[in-house]
């Protein structure tokens, strides 16, 4: 949600800054805006819509320095407009500020600094950063920063820059992600790793309430307090190619492409064929309490909330553990009564995204151990939670999550084989799992393969403007899944349901116009599911079936058929997925959709 992408160095800041904007446009895309600073000059430039917009009206101008900020917004306060774009300034535009999150009395502070002769010209909290940082300078932009901290409420991560101190970039945060990259020939600052790696793999995590003066050749960290904090710097595991299209039309295509590796790479050295285990160093620091453990608590939203739904299946075949689901943002609401040695298990690709952080912390506050199962490293859920794992699946630049879904589900299985290792799991059982899941990659292949298959039956349907779908234990949450990449990419309106619960009322909806996707490999459910597919039919609802290869009573059924390899019972849910991520796809394809931005949506939502 919101980008920041900063330089202090030798170079032009210009195309650094243009270029660190179109790797996070990802994050938020309705205006942009940077400011470049030379000497006591400043240049700001603003344009309403994507990145692209912002670069025409900037391509041929010579814009002279070496350091700026630059943003790429998602709006909350204020419609998207230049005016509301940031960078934002005070009147006399000696101040310049980018900021994500939200400053919650800013309404307070918007009336008093009214009151005493300042005048706002955005719709935006952000400008009143600008008006305080101005107000509160004398001579040092670090330290009217930090004064500015101590009056404001909310979340922020912020850039600054100042007229009178140039060659200077302040940054700062509170609950929203910051991170500084060091690099050769100056040094960087943004809300996401992607807008630096192709400069330095070099970073520093900045903390909450901790603020840092960046120069050309120096990075100093202090707290609001004034404290000054040594951190060492880390190297990102991601290359620059990672966050490149290599071909393919769309992000999410290529996400959904790289599902195989993402899956080898989540097992990567965690494997133990012959004890029937696997291995998970992350989870060491914490294991003595983890291996006691019988009831655990999973938090998500969007994506990763459906992994956990299909993890809290799997944990229930493979361990002793009682496993709750939990919307994140519902989660922090609840009275929270958690007997003895519960594991709460944050599952978060960005690792950043507000409501599971807040549940995290609700939940440590009364007294629940936290794990974190997490894509990005030194993201602030990685941070905050006492022990974890990581996905190791790279970046994932397509809002509609896709290959890290099919990594959580590896993760899950891989916990659950370890902690089922303690309990109930035989040794047999941990080999064929094992093995099983050493399989996956060549599985998720052969449904790839499918690609033209699958992309004409979208063909056929995408104009269809309501689609259900069904599925059962597993493959319930596949359902939800499925239904929610299909809004979220064609604005198609879609339902995803259990099965059984169609009759309770969605069975009214089915007609000639209302294709039915049913997901139904061969597992305990494969009869319950045939007979609701029957319902369906003897209504003439059109069936898109994904079900295993060979099966022929499901093509006397169906009126399409889109086969996965036949798996365990519990790895189905990572093949049935692919097929309506690729059909998604397809449709919003078909639909002339902007398939990797859609429309109000952001991949990392650091609000709540
Ligand atoms: C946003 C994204 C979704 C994602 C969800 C949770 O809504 O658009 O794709 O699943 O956030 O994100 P997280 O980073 O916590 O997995």
């Amino acid at each position: 949600m919101c980008g920041i992408v900063c330089y202090v160095g030798k170079q032009k800041a210009k195309p650094i800054l243009l270029e660190g904007l179109k790797r996070l446009e990802y994050r938020g895309y309705d205006s942009a805006g940077l400011a470049v600073q030379n000497g006591p000059h400043i240049d700001c430039f603003k344009a309403v819509g994507k990145i692209i917009e912002l670069e025409k009206k900037i391509n041929d101008l010579e814009i002279e320095g070496a350091s700026g900020i630059a943003h790429t917004r998602w709006a909350t306060h204020g419609e998207p407009s230049e005016i509301n774009a940031h960078p934002q300034t005070d009147q006399e535009e000696n101040v310049f500020v980018i900021h994500n999150g939200i400053i919650e009395n800013f309404y307070i502070l918007k009336r008093k600094l009214e009151k005493s002769g300042a005048t706002f010209s955005s719709e935006t909290d952000t400008e009143v950063l600008a008006h305080l940082i101005a107000r509160n300078f004398d001579g040092s932009l670090q330290e009217a920063v930090r004064k500015t901290m101590t009056q404001v409420e909310g979340t922020f991560g912020l850039a600054v820059i100042h007229r009178e101190a140039p060659g200077e970039v302040v940054v700062a945060r509170r609950g929203s992600p910051l991170i500084i990259g060091v690099g050769k020939d100056g040094n960087f600052a943004a809300s996401d790793v992607a807008a630096m790696v192709r400069y330095t793999n070099e970073v520093i995590h900045l903390n909450d309430n901790e603020l840092a003066l960046i120069t050309e050749d120096q990075v100093s960290i202090s707290t609001a307090q004034a404290k000054a904090v040594t951190r060492a710097i880390e190297k990102v595991e991601w290359q620059p190619e990672d966050a490149e299209l290599n071909g393919f039309p769309h992000f999410m295509l290529k996400e959904i492409y790289e599902q195989p590796e993402t899956a080898r790479n989540a097992m990567r050295g965690r494997l133990e064929l012959s004890e029937g285990v696997s291995k998970l160093g992350g989870i060491m620091p914490v294991w003595d309490q983890l291996k006691e453990c019988r009831h655990m608590v999973f938090v998500a939203c969007g994506t990763s909330y459906h992994a956990g739904c299909v993890g809290r299946y799997i944990f229930e075949r493979l361990t002793e553990i009682d496993v709750e689901v939990e919307i994140a943002s519902e989660f922090r609401y609840r009275k929270l009564n958690f007997p003895p040695n519960t594991f709460i298990v944050a599952i978060s690709q960005s690792g950043e995204t507000a409501d599971t952080l807040a549940a995290i912390r609700e939940a440590r506050r009364k007294g629940a151990r936290l794990l974190g199962i997490v894509n990005v490293v030194g993201s602030s859920i990685s941070r905050e939670t006492e022990a974890g794992i990581y996905n190791h699946a790279g970046p994932e630049i397509g809002v509609a999550s896709t290959k890290i879904f099919v990594s959580q589900l590896v993760i899950l299985t891989l916990l659950a084989v370890l902690l089922g290792r303690h309990q109930k799991l035989s040794l047999t059982e941990g080999v064929e799992a094992i093995k099983a899941l050493s399989n996956l990659p060549d599985l998720l292949r052969r449904v790839l393969s499918q690609d033209n298959h699958i992309q004409a039956i979208a063909e056929k349907y995408y104009c269809c403007n309501n689609w259900l779908f069904l599925g059962r234990k597993y493959e319930y949450p596949i359902a939800l899944e499925a239904a929610l990449k299909l809004k979220e990419i064609s604005y198609i309106h879609a339902e995803g349901y259990p099965a059984g619960e169609m009759k309770h009322g969605p069975i009214a909806l089915i007609n000639p116009d209302m294709p039915t996707v049913a997901i139904v490999p061969q597992d305990s459910m494969y009869e319950k599911m045939m007979s609701n597919i029957q319902e369906v039919k003897s209504r003439r609802g059109p069936i898109i079936a994904i079900a295993t290869e060979g099966d022929r009573k499901i093509r006397e059924l169906a009126d399409e058929v889109i086969e996965v390899p036949p798996t365990l019972e519990y790895l189905y849910p990572a093949l049935t997925v692919v097929p309506c991520q690729l059909l998604a796809y397809y449709c919003a394809r078909f639909l002339n959709r902007d398939i990797d931005k859609p429309r109000n949506l952001a991949k990392s939502v650091t609000v709540e």
